[in-house]
């Protein structure tokens, strides 16, 4: 990808706001000066990820992941640097000029999955534009799903298209434009087989699936004709960038409308999702046909722990998918279930009913999961007391699933009223089921090594010194700017200077190095930017490509720069220390000293090996016990 130009980048970071791109991914409440909210890193159920709309910077305190929004989107989304540049600028309008147009051939050479979402991307184009402007399209595709009440809006918004009859149509296009064709067969769009190239999707209605950043990854493809052999939906394989159990259809389009209601509603089909939202619902996404997976869970949560899941009549596809939704008990959902009429999914619903008949539909057949899932099972059972035991343990499973002993009482009490049983019966069970769970835990425990426990002695060691050297670049990140001649510095040359002009220099004076790789580039660059003249600031650190580099001037800024650090160290300074002229030579002493003995130490190893030259050993070593001689003293005169 061509090159963003830093006075871009500059303004993409001047012009966007972190909790508004955040915000698209977590809902996020006030919290004082921040604003906190679920960490979409991990599934967890009281929110430790916090975002600072002063400092523009985020921190997940549950994975210790900080960064700005660009290096949440490439977290998040896997994006590249410029990738997440070029979304955050194009949901802030900000022009990105590109220094050229990049070949076909020089995606497919550079980033093969580049060349996979470029191949569908293009691909979802050429398939809408069949839909449009070829007359088989309109005559074949475009009738079909105005037949289906899809309006013109409704078709533009989902991009809906149409691939052609023509076995390799598409094949044809993307090699004659010289596409990759090894993305293309990545991708699944075309086959390539003993026969030539052929089209997976030949003569169906299409689908794109779209991320939830809208990039498209996959296609489902519905034939026409109602009673052939072929299957309705064909779908994109997994591929290098679709992976069906991460991906929820609609999600894209639905993503505000659920954190708003805070309510999803999951359904079955592609048709589903958009006929609800011609009818004004949009807060729909669909699973594709199949069970939600743990992603697809975690996914869905960052926006909403409300889930209604709309069912279609039938009730033995009901039944199968009471086991699966325990899982989403225990994620801590509310679950909640819509069963529709016989014979109608909610795609048929919508099209025959007014938004208002829609809504009071779905707000008055609305049920927990639990006391649904309780009334189904005891139609079932009716007078078998043999099976009504059973099924009783079946319904106490699932209420143990759920993670909150209110949430569980009030679902005993439900249950009991509906199996008009005493709820300590229900209590007993839900007991007796704790224990089994505890035994088993303790037995898979027992058969596992025993865990790892680390204490604090045996915890993994740091390289010597890697810490001082981090509250060395950590002064730099946090501080840098700041100037270090205040009253009472006598330095030899009494005009101010930066903190990190006053740093670099000393630590270059005496020769010292970084040992510890990250800390080592950062000062390198320091470096350099100084050498221009450029004193680097918090906001240089922060918007660098290289995500480490940003992890590590998150964690300074946020840590601040305090006395607090060493005391975790077990280092104790007088706390009237706690002033930058005073920190600043004694955090680049403290590294000093460290360093001189690492060097020491190494200088007295080589020393019994069998050829050392005695007289460079003797020069090393005096000028090393010399730096250790000034250090020990400059710091024994600051404690
Ligand atoms: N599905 C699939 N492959 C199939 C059948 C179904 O992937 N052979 C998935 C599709 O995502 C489909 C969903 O399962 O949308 C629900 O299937 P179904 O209820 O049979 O289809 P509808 O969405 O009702 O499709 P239509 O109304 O177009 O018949
Ligand atoms: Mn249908």
């Amino acid at each position: 990808m061509a090159r963003i130009p830093q006075e871009t980048i500059e303004q993409i970071f001047a012009t966007a706001r972190i909790e508004e791109v955040i915000g698209e991914y977590v809902q996020l409440k006030k919290s004082g000066s921040n604003l906190k909210g679920l960490s979409p890193f991990n599934n967890e159920k009281s929110p430790s990820f916090m975002v600072s709309p002063a400092k523009q910077i985020f921190k997940d305190f549950s994975s210790g992941k900080g960064g700005t929004m660009v290096t949440f989107l490439m977290e998040l989304e896997q994006m590249s640097y410029p990738e997440a540049l070029r979304w955050i600028a194009k949901k802030y309008n900000i022009e990105v000029p590109e220094e050229r147009e990049q070949t076909p051939e020089e995606l497919a050479a550079g980033n093969h999955r580049e060349a996979v979402f470029l191949i569908s991307d293009v691909a979802n184009k050429w398939f809408q534009e069949q839909l449009h402007e070829t007359e088989e399209g309109r005559a074949v595709g475009l009738s079909y799903f105005r037949e289906r009440g899809f309006t013109e809006e409704t078709i533009k918004k989902f991009q809906l298209g149409y691939s052609p009859e023509a076995s390799d149509a598409f094949a044809k296009y993307a090699i004659s434009s010289k596409y990759n064709e090894k993305a293309l067969e990545d991708s699944g769009i075309s086959m390539n087989g003993e026969r030539g190239w052929y089209d997976r999707f030949r003569g169906r209605v299409m689908f794109p699936i779209h991320s939830v950043s809208g990039r498209v990854l996959g296609f489902g493809g519905r034939i026409l004709k109602n009673n052939v052999k072929a299957a309705k939906y064909l779908n994109s394989p997994e591929n290098p960038i679709y992976h069906k159990s991460k991906v929820l259809y609609g999600l894209y389009q639905a993503k505000q409308e659920i954190v708003k209601r805070d309510e999803a509603y999951l359904v079955e089909g592609y048709t589903d999702v958009i006929s609800f939202h011609q009818n004004g619902v949009q807060n729909v996404v669909s699973s594709s046909g199949t069970a939600l997976t743990e992603g697809q869970i975690i996914m869905l949560k960052r926006y909403s722990s409300n889930i209604t899941l709309l069912y279609d009549g039938d009730a033995a596809g009901i039944r199968a998918s009471f086991r699966g939704l325990d899982m989403m008990l225990e994620a801590g959902i509310n679950v909640r279930v819509v069963p529709f009429p016989d014979g109608e999914d909610p795609d048929s619903f919508a099209q025959k009913h007014s938004t208002e008949e829609l809504e009071a539909f779905l707000k008055n057949n609305r049920k927990d999961f639990i006391s649904y899932k309780t009334s189904v099972l005891l139609e079932d059972v009716a007078g078998d007391p043999l099976k009504r035991a059973e099924m009783i343990r079946e319904v106490v499973g699932s209420i143990a699933k759920v993670p909150d002993a209110i949430g569980q009482e009030v679902f005993i009490k439900e249950a009991s009223r509906i199996l008009e049983i005493d709820p300590n019966a229900l209590y007993e069970e839900l007991a007796r089921l704790a224990n089994v769970q505890n035994r088993q835990a303790k037995r898979k425990q027992a058969e596992a090594p025993p865990m790892e426990v680390i204490t604090t002695q045996e915890m993994p060691k740091q390289p010597f010194g890697q810490f001082q050297e981090e509250q060395v670049i950590n002064l730099i990140i946090a501080r840098g700017t700041e100037d270090m001649l205040e009253e009472g510095v006598d330095l030899e040359d009494s005009i101010p200077i930066s903190i990190t002009e006053w740093i670099v220099r000393s630590i270059e004076q005496d020769g010292i190095t970084f040992e510890t790789p990250i800390f080592a580039t950062i000062f390198e660059m320091v470096k350099a930017e100084l050498a221009q003249e450029f004193v680097p600031d918090t906001q240089f650190w922060t918007m660098q490509e290289d995500p480490a580099i940003v992890q590590v001037a998150i964690d300074a800024i946020t840590e601040k720069y305090t006395l607090s650090n060493w005391e975790r160290k077990e280092i104790y300074l007088p706390s009237e220390k706690n002033t930058i002229k005073e920190l600043v030579p004694e955090t680049v002493l403290r590294l000093k000293s460290v360093w001189v003995e690492r060097k020491l130490k190494a200088l007295k190893n080589t020393f019994n090996e069998e050829n050392v030259d005695i007289d460079y050993y003797m020069t090393e070593f005096d000028k090393w016990n010399q730096l250790r001689q000034r250090v020990n003293d400059s710091l024994n005169r600051i404690i």
